[in-house]
């Protein structure tokens, strides 16, 4: 396969690179920044990887790079709960994810030849969030500002033409080295760990290798089609992930960090981990994909 990826230097993009170019597909990484990308994917271990500027902007210098493509993947977008949400920051939020995904399928539609799949990501903030509620793939979006962004991020991506396959990932909590969790490892070892906010919200994970496995079936699985939960199926609270966090670690875990410290950084952002949704795969699961680390103990004692 010839694939392209957009947020292919970033967290989930960069796992996905390697997966595939260790399994011999070729990759387009469509970047903002050719030379960060190739500082990340260094030519030495990264022979044949193919770098393209793009910008939503641009569409007609890029597009010819997707027409030898098989399959197109959209993980881009500014992050989400590294900055305080300013108006500026709630927009570049948006339209970052909106602007970029519009692009691509201007460029798939107006390009020679069309690829057959188009992977765009999405997240399970598009639920909203509840202590009580469980989602699954047909659940009604929530209401507030991460839902609307999801709501209009998954449609610009159906506006793709019908003869390309479109497959739609919500993605949970992304658990490795470098994630959400990791974050939080300091202050495990350091014997200061605990739950962030009240724990009792809930905490839709799934292990990066599992995302990426679950992106590499809906490039090659021709009947994936539709809106799929990029989660594991045993959802857990947020006590429930620091209190395994701290066994697997043998550190305790019951220090916990006051919301309000969270908001103090993030502003309304702190939403994002104060307040979760529990999400079920259910369609991902009828799908047949397999889970290699669907407990959570068994993700973090990969990486921790
Ligand atoms: N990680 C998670 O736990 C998680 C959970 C739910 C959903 N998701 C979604 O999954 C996708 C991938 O997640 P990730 O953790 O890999 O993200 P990430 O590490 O933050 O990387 C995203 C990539 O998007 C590009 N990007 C960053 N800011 C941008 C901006 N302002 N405008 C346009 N492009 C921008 C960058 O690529 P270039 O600089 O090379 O262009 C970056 O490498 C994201 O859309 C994210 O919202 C992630």
């Amino acid at each position: 396969m010839k694939v392209a990826i957009t947020g292919a230097t970033g967290f989930v993009g960069s796992r996905l690179v390697e997966r595939l170019t260790e399994a011999g597909h070729q990759v387009v990484v469509l970047t903002r920044s050719v030379s960060k990308a190739e500082r990340r994917f260094p030519q030495t271990q990264f022979p044949n990887l193919e770098f393209v500027t793009y910008s939503p902007a641009t569409v007609e210098e890029w597009q010819g790079a997707l027409s030898s493509c098989d399959g197109v993947v959209n993980l881009a977008g500014e992050p989400i709960a590294e900055k305080r949400w300013s108006v500026d920051q709630k927009n570049e939020i948006l339209n970052s994810r909106i602007d970029t995904t519009r692009s691509l399928v201007q460029a798939m539609g107006q390009g020679e030849s069309k690829p057959q799949v188009f992977v765009s990501g999405s997240a399970i903030g598009y639920y909203g969030t509840s202590e009580t509620a469980s989602f699954e793939e047909n659940s009604n979006p929530g209401d507030d500002f991460l839902a609307e962004v999801c709501k209009q991020w998954e449609a610009e991506a159906k506006k793709v033409s019908d003869d390309v396959r479109l497959v739609i990932l919500r993605i949970g909590i992304v658990l490795d080295n470098g994630g959400a969790v990791a974050k939080m490892l300091p202050a495990f070892r350091a014997f200061a760990g605990g739950p962030i906010g009240s724990g009792k919200q809930w905490f839709s994970w799934i292990d990066r290798e599992d995302l990426v496995s679950l992106i590499l079936k809906a490039l090659t699985d021709g009947q994936m089609r539709g809106t799929f939960n990029a989660t594991s199926p045993n959802p857990v609270t947020m006590k429930q992930m620091t209190d395994t966090l701290g066994s697997i670690m043998s550190r305790p875990a019951w220090m916990p960090v006051p919301g309000f410290a969270l908001e103090l950084l993030l502003g309304e952002g702190a939403k994002v981990v104060l307040e979760g949704q529990k999400v079920l795969p259910k369609q991902t699961q009828a799908s047949g994909f397999e889970y290699q680390y669907g407990e959570l103990k068994d993700s973090l004692k990969r990486f921790v």
